[in-house]
């Protein structure tokens, strides 16, 4: 609680370009807290360093991702928006419930395991301990609710244990945190092998819609999708590339599955792929004319970023000297 509101907290990484599955999973659904709760909404670099980045890349993305936020419909006077590394107390937190969180539990966790198969040559301790730093964003602001894709459902689990064995130690210190995951935000697959996540760092571009595509780009993308040998627009177990269409539709027009079989029988694949590709463009058309707006602000988004830091750190510096204290540290 935060005068008298709940808390909300999610984080992005500004590491990749943002793709749609990051837009329906989850910044689209940022802006229906708002008014309700106290948001803290964050640009997770420390977090982005975990595989190698390219400094100015990296630089450049953290703006992007604010002004997303921005685009997407985030008013910075009704929302906390920060930058993770402008709050030291995370990665402070991070630390202390890095020796809170166990070895075991970090094995199991899947992103770990695709992550470190993608960068072999890169195995750092970081990219280990990542999921306890996400536990201490999360934890910073005694949260409440944490809206996230389905693909953090894991990390957002480990939060509350690692939550729920410091509160059973040292007596309540953490809310613990219930995850928030949208109906409509199931994982969005790619489009060119529909079994696996479309990442934002996919080689294959055709696989893969970004947030800001251009809509040529995107009515292509949507026109190569893989489908099946079938032609029904049918959601049914197995159709995985006209499934995941139907989920990416059913997100950006708010129609059902039902609504969506009706709307498109008798027709072939190829009108649908180019509806899906329309609703898509559609939608995105304005936030990306924001966005456009805003990054050529530069003075606006590190003003924004000034802010968000002074009130996420004066509310995460409560936290921390709770624990500190806890922990036996001794505080001048
Ligand atoms: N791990 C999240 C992702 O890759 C990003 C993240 C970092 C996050 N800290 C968070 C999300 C805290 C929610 C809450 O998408």
């Amino acid at each position: 609680m935060l005068n008298g509101k709940k808390v909300v907290f999610s984080g992005v990484q500004p590491s990749g370009n943002l793709t749609i599955g990051n837009y329906l999973g989850a910044i689209k659904n940022f802006s229906t807290f708002s008014e309700e709760y106290h948001c803290f909404y964050c640009v997770v670099d420390l977090h982005a360093i975990t595989v190698r980045q390219v400094p100015a890349e990296l630089r450049r993305r953290t703006y992007e991702t604010l002004a997303l936020y921005i685009a997407a419909g985030l008013d910075p006077q009704k929302n906390t928006l920060f930058v993770q590394s402008h709050v030291p107390a995370h990665a402070e937190l991070g630390w202390m419930l890095d020796c809170f969180t166990m070895f075991g539990e970090l094995s199991r966790m899947t992103q770990f395991k695709d992550k470190s198969q993608k960068n072999a040559d890169n195995i750092n301790a970081g990219l280990f301990t990542y999921p306890s730093l996400m536990a201490a964003d999360i934890l910073l602001y005694q949260t409440d609710l944490v809206p996230v894709g389905i693909d953090q459902k894991q990390h957002l689990e480990l939060a509350r244990d690692i939550a729920g064995r410091f509160n059973g130690l040292y007596s309540d210190t953490f809310t613990v945190p219930e995850g928030y995951i949208p109906q409509t935000g199931m994982k969005i697959m790619s489009l060119a092998e529909p079994t696996a996540k479309m990442s934002k760092s996919d080689k294959n571009q055709n696989a893969v819609v970004y947030i800001l595509d251009n809509k040529d780009d995107i009515l292509r993308k949507f026109k190569r999708a893989v489908t099946d040998s079938g032609s029904e627009v049918r959601y049914a177990e197995g159709k995985d590339g006209v499934n995941n269409l139907m989920t990416i539709y059913r997100a950006f027009t708010g129609k059902s599955n039902e609504e969506i079989e009706r709307e498109f029988e008798g027709r072939g694949y190829g009108d649908f792929k180019m509806a899906v590709g329309e609703a898509c463009a559609d939608t995105l058309a304005p936030v990306q004319a924001e966005f456009n707006r805003l990054i050529a602000d530069k003075a606006y988004l590190e003003s924004v970023m000034r802010e968000g830091a002074q009130s996420a750190a004066y509310c995460a510096r409560k936290t921390l000297s709770k624990v500190q204290r806890k922990l036996g540290f001794v505080t001048l």
